[in-house]
């Protein structure tokens, strides 16, 4: 480490389970922080760890954690229901908090983080919706707000795939409040489209829980409207096998197959159109549906979006500068699929 290095973060995770481990092993190879300790109440320490874990304190109750004083960040991966007491707790203790997605369950449930943030301006929290940092994502981005697609006027996202039984042998993944594709995954989805689209001021869903039976959703369609009048759609399967979705599209997860040449989201504008996250633009001289359409590849580099979303949670612990993605930001996406949900019967 040289005097110009940024510094390291000393991080504690919050929740081991299937993610916060996945957390860990992105930790283990970052050149920004280290893991130096972990609370789980319902852990098996007694099983083989992860070699990443082997050597960190450990400890039945998040509160005994934060109460060690020398942490500069927390990693909060526990069940959805419990993410905002666990940051509360965290900011209390005067860490910075990297909470997974959704924020919350619900706007009631979120208020007093939102309030927290809004009086203290000490209060560092980063929401985990890891897709803003890949590469892919700010390059579309950069398209759109340098008008090259023209006005934006249909955009369509895709995620589906077929989730193992044993996912949900976890109860609080297959019931409300926190449960089910929408809250846990297709809201990756309508955070992407909010960043590059816009504002969704309108949406219709339809929504089934047939395939698998259970009280949350396991299928949806979303008719969204946005704020600049665009128009979208978001289909959403987690019961269907596919090639299409952004953790088959990209690395970020490495768990999942890699089929990079499929599209996941398409956006449309009136000079030429984008598929995210390859890059792949298209274009016209003139818009005319009889004239050739220009295909231009332009892949990006470094596209390992939880190692750059660490390296932001360590400059937003440090105060560098301010979260990608806030409380009352990520609010606004969880609004959205939380409204889809209510339109499964029952
Ligand atoms: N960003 C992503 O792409 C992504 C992917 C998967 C999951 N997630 C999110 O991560 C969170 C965890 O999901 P998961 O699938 O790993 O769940 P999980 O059930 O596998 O893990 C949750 C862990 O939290 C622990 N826990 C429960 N109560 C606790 C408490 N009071 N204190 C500390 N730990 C406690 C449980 O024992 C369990 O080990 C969810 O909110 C989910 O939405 C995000």
């Amino acid at each position: 480490m040289t005097p110009h290095d940024p510094p390291r973060s000393r991080l504690g995770l919050i929740g081991a389970g299937t993610f916060g481990l996945r957390h860990s092993r992105f930790v283990a190879k970052s050149d920004r922080a280290d893991l130096v300790a972990v609370a789980d109440p319902t852990f098996a320490w007694d099983r083989p760890l992860p070699d990443e874990l082997l050597d960190l304190a450990r400890y039945p109750d998040h509160r005994e954690m934060l109460a060690r004083g020398d942490l500069d960040g927390v990693i909060v991966a526990s069940p959805s229901e419990l993410h905002v007491a666990h940051a509360l707790d965290c900011l209390d203790a005067g860490v910075a908090v990297l909470v997974e997605k959704p924020v919350a369950v619900d706007r009631d449930q979120a208020q007093p983080l939102l309030d927290r943030v809004a009086a203290d301006p000490g209060a560092r929290v980063l929401v985990g919706h890891h897709r803003r940092h890949h590469p892919g994502v700010a390059a579309a981005r950069a398209l759109i707000e340098e008008g090259r697609l023209g006005e934006i006027r249909a955009v369509a996202a895709v995620w589906a795939t077929h989730k193992n039984d044993s996912y949900f042998d976890v109860e609080w993944r297959r019931r409300r409040p926190g449960g089910g594709m929408l809250l846990i995954n297709l809201i990756h989805e309508v955070d992407l489209l909010r960043h590059l689209v816009g504002e969704i001021v309108g949406m219709e869903a339809i929504v089934s829980n047939k395939a698998r039976g259970l009280e949350v959703a396991d299928t949806a369609g979303l008719v969204l409207r946005f704020e600049n009048g665009a128009v979208g759609t978001l289909v959403g399967s987690d019961c269907a096998v596919s090639p299409w979705g952004w953790d088959q599209a990209t690395q970020d997860d490495p768990t999942f197959p890699h089929h990079p040449g499929q599209p996941c989201l398409l956006i449309a504008g009136s000079r030429g159109s984008v598929s995210v996250p390859d890059m792949t633009v298209f274009s016209q001289s003139e818009p005319s549906w009889l004239e050739p359409v220009t295909e231009d590849r332009r892949p990006v580099a470094g596209a390992d979006a939880f190692a750059r979303q660490l390296a932001h949670f360590a400059d937003v612990a440090a105060g560098r500068v301010r979260p990608l993605v806030t409380p009352d930001d990520a609010l606004r996406s969880l609004e959205v699929v939380r409204s889809a949900g209510l339109s499964l019967a029952g």
